[in-house]
């Protein structure tokens, strides 16, 4: 395993009485591809510029192979930042504009400035720009490159220098979904290429899981899990993490003892351990872990409400009970059918109480979004006849 390369312990972030990082705690390996995850407005910039030096934390440290770097300026750091606008020279060919930071003489320990070899900048360059699959590209205007190729000489740029580390903020932003994903996979290329550390801040879950060794889920300036991808979709930690990365259903349930789990009154077998008895906890199922079975051998039953075929499987809404889940199936059921599921114990995972419990995975607005396509709801039939509490349903 990588030895660690950058730690930020304890920082926090505060404009006046705006708390905007809290307490952060994370390190970073070398040559690790690190993701910062997070909605708009969770601190992820911020979090980054500390790294790369143009902001100090209000508290805290942030170390650099062991080294309290709190106020190194950015130039000073071997660190390289990719922002989201690539801020190309536009008066400058590409090769000129990954030429440039090595055309900056650099002050020797002694003071002295020194100025590269022209033939070192000429091998540096195009050997970056092969790296970036831009070879033959050196002498266009930037201004006639496509969006994607901008992005290329923005990362060439920023890796000509040779920075142990390069912190790039939502690079992909401005690029079209296709191109966004074959961008990601250059990046992963050229990171492991160049053997290089990579933090990277999206707030695109998918993008995360596709291409990073660790994912840092951040809310509120503060870190929700950090985690591979595979943990971080198999194991959330809270209803936040379940409901940010990919679909979930998060329902209420009662951990009755190690490996069961009460939903809706039914016990469950599960994987999970280590709870109190009877203490009250978030369960989070996948859309895809949900097997649907016939009505009567059902582990709950409950009806369609509405399907929408999304190529590979059905994006099919269930009522149970009042509580509307999200599940994904090649079987189509037709809207208004009834049909039981099946959940396997590790399609069940079982999450502590939090802040965010009651705030995610019901997918009532969900259905709602394709129902108002059809007729607007009859409000009197909500809930009638099909709440287990009411009619106190029979083990
Ligand atoms: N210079 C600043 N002064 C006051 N508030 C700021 C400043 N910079 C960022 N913030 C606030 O900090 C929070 C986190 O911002 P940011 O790190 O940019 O989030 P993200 O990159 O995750 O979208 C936001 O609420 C933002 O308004
Ligand atoms: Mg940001």
């Amino acid at each position: 395993m990588s030895k660690e390369l950058i730690r930020l312990r304890d920082c926090v972030m505060s404009y006046g009485d705006e708390l905007v990082l809290d307490h952060i705690n994370l390190y970073i390996n070398d040559k690790e591809f690190l993701t910062l995850l997070g909605p708009s407005g969770c601190g992820k910039t911020t979090t980054l510029r500390m790294i790369g030096g143009f902001l100090s934390p209000t508290s805290g440290d942030v170390l650099f192979d062991g080294v309290r770097i709190n106020h190194v300026p950015p130039h000073q750091r071997a660190v390289n930042t990719v922002f989201q606008r690539y801020a190309l020279f536009p008066h400058l060919n590409v090769f000129e504009n990954v030429a440039f930071g090595l055309r900056i003489p650099k002050a020797e320990p002694s003071g002295r400035k020194v100025k590269l070899p022209e033939r070192e900048i000429q091998e540096r360059v195009m050997e970056m720009l092969s790296i970036v699959n831009l070879k033959g590209f050196e002498k266009r205007p930037v201004s006639a490159l496509s969006g994607g190729q901008q992005q290329r000489v923005a990362i060439a740029r920023a890796l000509v220098n040779r920075p142990r580390v390069l912190l790039l903020d939502e690079p992909l932003g401005a690029l079209d979904m296709r191109l966004r994903k074959d961008m990601q996979n250059e990046l992963k290329r050229i990171q492991q290429e160049m053997e290089i550390t990579f933090i990277y801040v999206t707030h695109d879950q998918e993008e995360a899981l596709a291409m990073s060794d660790t994912v840092v889920v951040m809310d509120g300036g503060r870190i929700q899990q950090i985690g591979t991808p595979e943990d971080i979709y198999n194991e959330p930690k809270n209803a936040f993490v379940a409901d940010f990365i990919g679909e979930s259903n998060i329902i209420d349930g009662i951990m009755r003892a190690d490996g069961v789990v009460e939903i809706f009154n039914r016990k469950f077998q599960c994987l999970d351990k280590g709870f109190a008895k009877d203490e009250p906890v978030d369960v989070v199922i996948r859309p895809e872990d949900v097997d649907i079975v016939d009505e009567a051998a059902g582990q709950l039953k409950g009806t369609v409400t509405s399907v929408t075929f999304k190529g590979v499987h059905y994006d099919t809404i269930v009522d149970f009970y009042g509580f509307k889940w999200l599940i994904q199936t090649t079987d189509f059921c037709p809207v208004d059918s009834r049909i039981g599921i099946k959940i396997d114990p590790d399609g069940i995972h079982v999450m502590k109480k939090s802040e965010y419990s009651g705030m995610f995975g019901d997918y009532s607005s969900y259905s709602e979004e394709y129902e108002e396509l059809d007729v607007v709801e009859d409000e009197s039939q909500e809930g009638e006849g099909d709440d287990p509490w009411e009619d106190g349903y029979e083990e």
